[in-house]
């Protein structure tokens, strides 16, 4: 692979234009080696392949949750409701002591991660590869359970740095 070109505009810019194009949010919840409940919030994840089933994020490599996951070794991805605007923040800010946590009502995946009750859908993987991209890794995970949880909400969406709702379908 060659090497990236020199940019010609800089990375506010960068975070500007990306801004534009809408993604879902997820919170990525597993457990540490000592059973604390850990949890990111990520709006990269997105299917990779049906067969065999994939599904993956990007994290940066600053993350200081991810390599406590990444010792799990599994998973679960909660697609946030347009209701949890709350948790959304409450996942991105700096925490390290499984505070992220306090007051949630939770419940289980079948892999054993903590599930934020009300989550519209759970996605649980295995994580297959982890690839340095840049300045994030690039985790890919083989996806072992789904489940659709709560559907009263339409899910989040995540555009020009505010939440809003993916209510196209009414
Ligand atoms: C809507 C939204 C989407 C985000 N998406 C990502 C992402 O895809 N990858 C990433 O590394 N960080 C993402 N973040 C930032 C992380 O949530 C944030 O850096 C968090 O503090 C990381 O926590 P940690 O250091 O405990 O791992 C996102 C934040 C928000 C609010």
């Amino acid at each position: 692979m060659s090497n990236a070109a020199t940019p010609t505009f800089d990375s506010k810019v960068f975070r500007s234009v990306f801004g534009h194009l809408p993604t879902g949010v997820v919170v990525i919840t597993s457990t540490s080696e000592s059973n604390e409940p850990l949890g990111i919030t990520i709006g990269s994840f997105v299917s990779i392949s049906l067969e065999p089933p994939l599904a993956g994020f990007f994290i940066g490599r600053s993350s200081r949750t991810w390599p406590l996951i990444a010792a799990r070794g599994t998973f679960t991805a909660n697609v946030l409701s347009a209701a949890q605007t709350e948790l959304c923040w409450r996942f991105a800010k700096d925490a390290t002591d499984g505070s992220r946590f306090t007051g949630l009502q939770l419940e289980t995946s079948a892999n054993g991660s903590p599930v934020l009750v009300d989550a519209v859908v759970t996605v649980d993987c295995t994580v297959l590869t982890t690839n340095a991209v840049g300045d994030h890794d690039l985790v890919v995970g083989a996806v072992t359970d789904l489940q659709v949880r709560n559907t009263s909400q339409p899910s989040m969406v995540f555009y020009k740095g505010k939440t809003g709702d993916a209510r196209i379908d009414s």
